[in-house]
């Protein structure tokens, strides 16, 4: 569907500092502009049309953004190593058909950590032997899914080689597997996204590595491809990630001392992005850089012939693409005290305020550039005091009706969202070059009743 019919006159503010080449630099999408009315554009539409055509909440992702993220990892990873490489979207930041099929086209590969994931990727056509499937608790079905399809296990814990073993002679190859390891590494991140340090639910202890390596020696079902650790999620550093490729080389090393052919060294993902102005994160150029050279020299110094490398984007890759799109209702002014503008979502499109104390930018989708002279709590729409979206933000003065554009929504919001109150998904549409699409259609309010089951000794007597 064609939304924006206005040319684009005026680009100023929203283009001025973008990083062109690394957009989890920028607080916008790529191209984002003003049209002739001075309204925000993205991918080519005006966002208060697309709010008025597919209703609010609205997600809105950006293909060139999304595409950006994904040749800027292709790029760095064949500029700075020398070796092989895939980056290995991490489906866990937002999973969906379309999104799938963007990334499989783009050559990237993918990390599902449920079926659910793992069907989808399947589905949007992402090629079996570039999918990853994670999880610290794995079911056998999920385990037998993806063995069957060829899909590389990364084994977490001992739980999973006992089903697997099990599955195994049901199977008609062995099974690929990586190994995740713990590696006992500390970076400043929000302590519920942090993973590589040793108190962690994920992944082999570090000392008993050796012992599953040598277990692995008799199992004849599975191949050994790779070894995997991840340190955790929206990371400014890039020390940690420098320490982990000597952490993993050394892994490496006894895996290869132990007669295993380990090809692959899969260093997670982790790169954070600018959800604020005051954000700085390193470029996706600086990131991978850093982690193809770290790995070349830790190689180098261990005397071992170069893995292929994989790392795991989530965030990185799709979160500066997404917009989300909310229309202004009541407003509470509470003299001396703070005035409360609500809007028709909130925690269940976005529970990371709630959740991480996360902060977020927005502007009104008509008035990005007037007068911020009003600061507002832009409350969302759930019975939960805490259900704030953005806490004392300023804006223009906002009237019932205007449309709220939300940025850096495209990670973890979608995919980590819930029917809390009962309150239906939003949809969610794909923009480019004017064109808006659907990629995930609005839920209804009757479809949540859809698994209800009422006992019959329950039933209203009519
Ligand atoms: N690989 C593994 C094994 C992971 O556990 C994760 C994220 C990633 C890759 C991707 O990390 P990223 O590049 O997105 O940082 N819900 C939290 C983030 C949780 C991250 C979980 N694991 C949030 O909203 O901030």
């Amino acid at each position: 569907m064609v939304i924006s019919s206005h040319p684009v006159v005026q680009s100023a503010p929203y283009e001025q500092n973008q990083d062109l080449t690394s957009p989890n630099r920028n607080l916008t999408p790529l191209g984002t502009a003003l049209d002739d009315h001075h309204r925000l554009v993205v991918g080519g539409c005006t966002l208060s049309e697309l709010a008025r055509t597919y209703g609010t909440p609205l997600y809105v992702l950006d293909e060139a953004t999304l595409r950006g993220t994904c040749r800027a990892y292709r790029q760095a990873l064949a500029e700075h190593y020398p070796g092989p490489s895939l980056a290995v979207y991490a489906s866990k930041a937002n999973s969906s058909v379309a999104l799938s099929a963007l990334v499989a086209s783009e050559g990237l590969g993918l990390d599902a950590v449920s079926a659910g994931e793992l069907l989808t990727a399947l589905r949007g056509g992402m090629p079996a032997e570039r999918i990853v499937l994670h999880g610290n608790n794995k079911s056998k079905d999920e385990l037998a899914l993806a063995a069957g399809h060829g899909v590389t296990v990364v084994a977490d814990n001992w739980r999973d080689l006992e089903l697997l073993a099990e599955l195994a002679p049901g199977l008609e190859g062995p099974v690929n597997l990586m190994l995740r390891f713990t590696p006992g590494i500390e970076c400043h991140t929000h302590e519920y996204i942090r993973t590589g340090h040793l108190d962690s639910k994920f992944g082999f202890d570090p000392d008993q590595l050796e012992t599953v390596l040598r277990h692995l020696q008799s199992c004849s079902w599975a191949r050994l491809t790779g070894l995997h650790a991840h340190i955790g999620s929206q990371i400014f550093e890039l020390q940690p990630h420098r320490d982990l490729a000597g952490v993993m080389a050394d892994a490496l090393a006894l895996a290869r001392s132990l007669g295993h052919p380990v090809s692959d060294l899969n260093v997670g993902g982790g790169l954070g992005i600018r959800y604020v102005a005051s954000d700085d994160p390193p470029s996706i150029q600086q990131w991978v850089q850093t982690v193809a050279e770290a790995v070349v020299e830790a190689c180098a110094a261990r005397g071992l012939e170069l893995p292929r490398l994989l790392c795991e984007p989530g965030r990185s890759l799709v979160a500066t693409a997404g917009v989300t799109l909310y229309t202004v209702g009541s407003c509470k002014p509470i003299p001396g005290i703070r005035t409360y503008l609500s809007v028709d979502g909130g925690m269940s499109d976005n529970p990371r305020p709630i959740t991480y104390q996360s902060q977020y930018t927005a502007v009104l989708a008509d008035r990005p550039t007037a007068a911020a002279t009003d600061t507002v709590t832009v409350a969302g729409k759930h019975c939960e005091s805490g259900d704030v979206l953005l806490k004392d933000v300023t804006l223009p003065p906002a009237v019932p009706g205007d449309v709220l554009a939300v940025f850096a929504t495209g990670a973890y919001n979608a995919s980590m969202g819930s029917n809390y109150n009962r309150i239906p998904r939003p949809a969610a549409v794909l923009v480019g070059g004017g064109v808006a699409e659907l990629v995930q259609r609005r839920e209804q309010p009757e479809e949540l009743l859809r698994y209800d089951v009422l006992p019959a000794h329950l039933a209203p007597i009519t």
